[in-house]
């Protein structure tokens, strides 16, 4: 497998390309607007296609360079079933499967920071048959849960996104081995979370035993917790939010 975490400093946002290089078969999850030629350029590289494009929710906080990716590789567009968006994709089931050759990604549904969200948990079938990543989104950050503010309306309230969050974080990501590796979506910088590590990666073990927002024995204590010291809404989000809807290739929109 090819793996390769590509960042972009100033939204501190994280994107992903890996895949089986044997089978010239790549994703990108997460991709930013800004990194279109990159992502193209170290899959050539490697001499392989991107044939899969992935969001893990429609993003509140940068233009996703999802559709721009699309056109230009002629890949699959995937989001999570109910995400919304105004384009053509596959919409992902919870526990479906995308195979990229020796590659697997299934989803796994992790609302609460966004209704429509999902995980990817990532196995190399040449490394063994259990996962051996998992890319976490919005959900779990590296030393914080994902604000739960952003993506609400009218009854889906914060604090109700915050209670869908912990059973996101508590039925299926806590779940999972600590040995299992962890990128998530954004870093020290982002509007996502709340102190934020500057290291892009961790484990499932490390975050349990050291994330801030998961040492609460309780749904109710968790919630309260996280309801506190939201960061600021990103600037544009309205426009930001539109223009992923859309899925136009915006560039007036940063
Ligand atoms: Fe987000």
């Amino acid at each position: 497998m090819f793996f390769r975490q590509v960042l972009n400093d100033d939204t501190a946002c994280a994107s992903y390309l890996f895949g089986c290089k044997t089978h010239s078969a790549f994703a990108v999850v997460e991709p930013h607007v800004d990194l279109i030629d990159d992502y193209i350029a170290l899959a050539g590289a490697q001499g392989a296609n991107i044939v899969a494009v992935l969001d893990t929710h429609l993003q509140a906080d940068h233009v996703s360079g999802l559709p721009q990716l699309v056109a230009r590789t002629g890949a699959t567009a995937y989001l999570p079933e109910g995400a919304g968006v105004d384009f053509d994709h596959h919409p992902l089931d919870d526990r479906e499967v995308v195979a990229l050759g020796n590659t697997q990604i299934q989803a796994i549904a992790t609302p609460g920071h966004a209704l429509a969200h999902h995980a990817y948990l990532v196995t190399d079938d040449t490394r063994g048959q259990e996962p051996w990543f998992v890319l976490t989104g919005d959900a779990l950050l590296v030393g914080d849960a994902g604000r739960p503010d952003l993506h609400a309306h009218g009854d889906h309230t914060p604090e109700e996104l915050a209670r869908t969050l912990y059973r996101s974080l508590t039925e299926r990501l806590l779940i999972l081995p600590d040995h299992l590796l962890l990128y998530p979506s954004h870093y020290s910088g982002s509007l996502c979370g709340r102190g934020l590590s500057a290291n892009p990666s961790s484990t499932i073990g490390f975050e349990r035993r050291h994330n801030a927002a998961l040492q609460f024995d309780s749904e109710d204590a968790f919630v309260e917790a996280l309801l506190q010291d939201v960061p600021p809404a990103p600037a544009q989000q309205a426009e930001i939010v539109a223009a992923n809807r859309a899925g136009h290739a915006v560039t007036e929109v940063r």
